[in-house]
């Protein structure tokens, strides 16, 4: 086994040294406490390892995403959200009998129960959908007591069935949620309709009027899902896993991760690029002024550039501008003005210096939100729209800590800066 020699007060210590199956290192300091009385420092994690996980591969760098070893270019081009959400799930690619079996479970557990129809319809109309989304998603357990008892056969044909009621409740749960807040009538699933096309039927279709999606349109959507399938160990994602270690059902979890999801650093971003534009827009400026501003960084900044990991550009990026355009010709959006101040951005920042040098390139954020208004989703839903293509990743991770032999709850520890220890006074003697 490789190690590592750490020189602490003058004593050498060995740690052990793992190396990724893609060659990244990392220090093991699991004994370092007891060896040396030191704890590490790593405030947000930015530096830490916190778990071993076979799912999803990321090189900053590079520009590199990979889900279970397949680029995500490979899957953009010939895959689709449901086949990628069974890869992420199980590992790997189904065969044909294996994702007949997974589609047929999952149209098996596209309605919801009469109660949890209910639940949604109590909702005040101007909830925000995150809120109905994580409640709804937290009340799914009180349905399914044989899946959050202790003794869940995490491994059988218990956790098919609860991965199938994630994948598929998340998609019916939100468009339910869109209607109840416009006060319009729910629509059903349709089981003849593939996933995408089945979502959006749910969100517009009308009494007497059925939607129909555009092929180009729910290509679109398919492939917006597929590229937020998973993003390895993100703030939402994390949650999961912590929430899991305790113990807790795959329902409470992934609540807990839409929650965390919900916060605007993290699931935000492609509203704030909508945001942005609106306010450029109602300034009367191209976009112009505001990378001025944006550059002397005391303006606002350039939403949907720059990534915390990607630092060459956001593979996720490049591949949703491809289907961008078709989207939106299918859709007959030609001459938005939101989209050509989108447009008159991408054109100067990626040949300004200032943002070129920073590497500050578009993140799939800045095309996203503006598929999304495209297609008719409201910008409050963006961020639900992320929770569903993120499902796939909450359930995967959700496994990998739940089928551990030895569970082991996560337990950071802190460096305490408060008061050292002083003694009480009574209240009558305090000054
Ligand atoms: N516009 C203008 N300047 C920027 C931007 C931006 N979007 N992002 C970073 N900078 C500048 C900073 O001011 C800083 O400049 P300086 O070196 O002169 O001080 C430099 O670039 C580095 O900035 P950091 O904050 O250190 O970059 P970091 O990598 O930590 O931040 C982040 C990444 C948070 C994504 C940032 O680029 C940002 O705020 N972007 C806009 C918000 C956004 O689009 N978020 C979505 C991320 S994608 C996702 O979550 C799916």
């Amino acid at each position: 086994m490789a190690t590592t020699t750490l020189k602490l007060d003058n004593k050498e210590l060995t740690l052990p040294v793992i190396t990724g199956s893609e060659g990244e290192k990392a220090i093991d300091i699991r004994n370092l406490r007891q060896e040396s009385g030191y704890i590490t420092y790593d405030d947000g994690y930015g530096n830490t390892g916190a778990c071993l996980s076979n799912v999803t591969f990321i090189d900053g760098e590079a520009g590199i995403l990979r889900y279970r070893g397949y680029p995500i270019e490979q899957l953009a081009e010939q895959s689709s959200f449901i086949e990628v959400a069974y890869l992420i799930i199980y590992g790997e690619l189904p065969t044909n009998v294996q994702r007949s079996r997974f589609s047929a479970l999952l149209t098996e557990h596209a309605p919801l129960r009469e109660g949890v129809i209910r639940f949604i319809q109590g909702f005040p109309r101007d909830s925000h959908p995150m809120a109905l989304l994580s409640s709804s998603f937290n009340a799914l357990g009180a349905y399914y007591p044989h899946l959050v008892s202790n003794t869940l056969n995490i491994d059988g044909a218990h956790f098919d069935e609860g991965a199938a009621i994630a994948i598929s409740k998340v998609r019916t749960i939100a468009a339910h949620s869109y209607r109840v807040s416009r006060g319009g009538r729910l629509n059903y699933p349709n089981p003849d309709l593939g996933y995408c096309e089945n979502f959006l039927h749910l969100m517009f279709s009308e009494p007497y009027r059925d939607y129909v999606a555009k092929p180009e349109v729910a290509a679109a959507l398919n492939l917006f899902l597929l590229l937020h399938a998973d993003h390895e160990q993100n703030c939402s994602t994390s949650t999961v896993r912590m929430v899991a270690s305790a113990g807790a059902n795959l329902f409470a979890s992934v609540s807990s991760g839409v929650n965390a999801l919900w916060g605007p650093l993290h699931g935000g971003a492609n509203m704030a690029v909508i945001d942005m534009l609106k306010h450029i827009h109602a300034d009367g400026d191209d976009g112009t002024r505001f990378i001025q501003a944006a550059k002397t960084g005391k303006g606002d900044r350039l939403m949907g550039f720059g990534h915390r990991v990607y630092k060459h550009y956001d593979p996720r990026a490049a591949i949703i501008k491809k289907s961008f355009y078709k989207a939106l010709a299918s859709l007959g959006i030609k001459d938005d003005p939101l989209l050509n101040i989108a447009m008159k951005l991408e054109e100067v920042a990626l040949s300004d210096d200032y943002f070129v040098s920073r590497k500050l390139y578009p993140n799939v954020d800045f095309y996203s939100g503006l598929i999304m208004r495209a297609i008719g989703i409201p910008e409050n839903m963006f961020t639900v729209m992320f929770a569903i293509g993120r499902m796939p990743g909450w359930v995967a991770h959700w496994h990998e800590v739940a089928s551990t032999p030895k569970l082991k709850i996560h337990r950071p520890r802190q460096i305490y800066m408060g008061p050292a220890k002083r003694d009480f006074v009574p209240v009558n003697k305090r000054r």
